[in-house]
């Protein structure tokens, strides 16, 4: 039994938005019955532009529904330009994490808000592919493409092939793209990396700090937030970073070991070998 938080069970067994729209505006289809999630999201612009109505159906599992039903809330009342906005991330978020191998659900979602956008900006019908003729597709199993892998690695601050499986599926059945994936992988990572140039050229105390803030918004945060938790950057003096979790992370009993294994592991690796993570001294 996975561990969902409340609010996607609230939102699994009282899916708002279930059902179809007369004429609407925009309509994506995404997933297919044969790899065991289908989505069609559908929405209607009212007389300023904005979403009066969006409405979903899907096959999938309960996260897939709950996904569903958090982003058909999450669009109403946004000019389309504004819900295209939306990430996968903020319909995790709006329903209070999911758990890692349900994220493609959010991601699922994602793709189909943005099946439908396309469908109302160009009038193309049908499942619709977001990526060019030159896409590749990379995961035969689950028709995922090159690019798809790209962004959702360069989205989530993946690091790891078996997370990208938990972002959209690919690599999650015969495994034969695997390799393919990691090198996809490997290849974001190193895009993260601060260039040869910049790492020659020793930071200013104002340029570190505000790398470090960036790396702990992109790489640290958005995996605390999954599990209720958070952090804030507090001071950095020199090579001293001081920090204090927030949320489900304050007064957490592996605080010290995610201070060491994630925050200082991840500054580490992208700002500076040196630095050394600390807690703020309560009072
Ligand atoms: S080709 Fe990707 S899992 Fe089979």
């Amino acid at each position: 039994m996975w561990d969902y938080t409340d609010k996607v069970m609230d939102h699994f067994h009282n899916p708002r938005n279930v059902g179809k729209i007369d004429n609407p505006d925009g309509v994506g289809h995404v997933g297919s019955l044969a790899c065991g999630d289908a989505l069609t999201l559908m929405f209607k612009l009212d007389a300023e532009g904005r979403i009066a109505d969006a409405k979903f159906q899907t096959f999938g599992c309960a996260s897939a529904i709950a996904s569903s039903s958090a982003l058909t809330e999450m669009v109403k009342g946004k000019t389309v330009t504004e819900a295209e906005k939306v990430t996968n991330q903020q319909i995790a978020d709006f329903l209070g994490g999911l758990p890692e191998q349900k994220m493609h659900c959010s991601v699922m979602g994602r793709e189909a808000l943005e099946a439908a956008i396309h469908n109302y900006r160009t009038g193309e019908e049908g499942v619709v592919s977001l990526h060019d003729d030159h896409d590749r597709v990379v995961c035969q199993c689950f028709g995922v493409s090159e690019s798809e892998i790209l962004r959702v690695t360069r989205e989530n601050g993946l690091t790891s092939v078996e997370q990208v499986t938990n972002y959209c599926k690919a690599g999650g059945a015969c495994g034969k793209c695997r390799d393919d994936i990691e090198l996809l992988v490997k290849r974001v990572i190193e895009e993260r990396r601060p260039t040869a140039s910049a790492a020659a050229k020793p930071l200013t105390n104002l340029q570190k700090i505000r790398l470090v803030q960036e790396v702990i918004d992109r790489e640290v945060r958005p995996l605390l937030q999954r599990d209720g938790g958070d952090l804030e950057l507090v001071d950095v003096d020199g090579d001293r970073v001081v920090i204090a979790f927030r949320g489900l992370c304050a007064g957490c009993a592996s605080a010290s070991v995610t201070r060491h294994e994630v925050v200082q592991a991840k500054l580490r690796e992208f700002v500076a070998s040196t630095l050394v993570v600390v807690e703020e001294d309560k009072p």
